[in-house]
């Protein structure tokens, strides 16, 4: 199966410098100044490179993506195009920010998403390097953003629950017992960023499919339609040019929700029991 990422290295292209506009000098009050090293491509056809952007009066109290603003707001008062970024919520919720940092999804700080990595991570001088998610299944629109129309149509194979789940239940009768709860709680902590797929050297969307899988699959309203989504969901995910598992286990340390891979254990007993019926 395919999904091969492109982890290949960049020739680095000194563009004209940004920073500055309005703000503290290196140093000054306690701030940073920064070089960014950041990937510029126009659009999906065009060739892409690395440009280097100087990013001043950055304080420990910015988030990444504010540091980013900042580069921002000084390339449009200097007449130039900004960088294009993902992001929506900026309170790790709706999994829009995607950045690769310093060579690792979402910067590698253990559970956090891009929008809240903090400028308190990195010290004045620091070089941060800022890319894309690489995986063939994600092709670069512009820029950061990259086109994750798969894990929608991952989403979108495993279809609907036709089970009725009635009415309220009483509050001291819980009709799901709390281990499952929390089990199905857990796989439900997916925010569908994709730095799984970026991790993954196969560009694989298999800890995503495998946490929706197990959240349905472990709930009485999940088990009808049970069989046909998880071959659904697999045939979507190889359809849409993810690759398959290979056991690196890079999916789960880039997770920024901890998403445990036993939920790949899940999807695969999920899969061999619908095989049989
Ligand atoms: S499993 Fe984790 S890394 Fe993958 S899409 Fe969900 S939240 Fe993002
Ligand atoms: S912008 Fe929503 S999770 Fe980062």
């Amino acid at each position: 199966m395919s999904g091969h990422n492109d982890h290949s290295a960049h020739g680095t292209t000194e563009a004209p410098q940004a920073g500055g506009h309005g703000h503290d000098d290196h140093g000054a009050h306690g701030t940073m100044t920064l070089t960014l090293i950041v990937w510029r491509q126009p659009n999906a056809d065009a060739p892409g490179r690395m440009e280097t952007y100087i990013a001043k009066g950055i304080t420990e109290h910015h988030s990444f993506l504010e540091m980013l603003d900042v580069v921002n707001e000084d390339l449009i008062h200097a007449g130039k195009e900004p960088i294009v970024f993902d992001h929506d919520c900026r309170e790790g919720i709706c999994g829009m920010c995607s950045q690769v940092i310093n060579g690792v999804p979402h910067g590698g700080q253990e559970r956090t998403t891009v929008c809240q990595l903090h400028m308190r991570k990195f010290k004045n001088g620091d070089t941060i390097y800022i890319e894309p998610w690489r995986a063939k299944a994600f092709p670069i629109v512009k820029d950061l953003i990259v086109d994750r129309e798969g894990l929608e149509k991952i989403i979108q194979a495993g279809g609907y629950t036709s089970v009725h789940t009635g009415g309220v239940p009483d509050a001291n009768v819980p009709p799901i017992p709390k281990p499952i709860a929390e089990y199905a709680m857990d796989a439900a902590e997916c925010i569908g960023c994709g730095a799984c797929v970026a991790a993954c050297p196969n560009g694989s969307a298999m800890l995503f499919t495998a946490a929706k899988v197990a959240q349905l699959a472990s709930l009485p309203q999940g088990q009808v339609e049970a069989p046909e989504r998880v071959k659904a969901m697999l045939q979507a995910l190889q359809d849409c040019g993810f690759g398959n598992c290979s056991n690196h286990y890079e999916c789960q340390a880039a997770c920024p929700k901890g998403v445990d891979v036993q939920f790949i254990a899940h999807l695969n007993r999920e899969y061999v029991k619908a095989l049989f019926k």
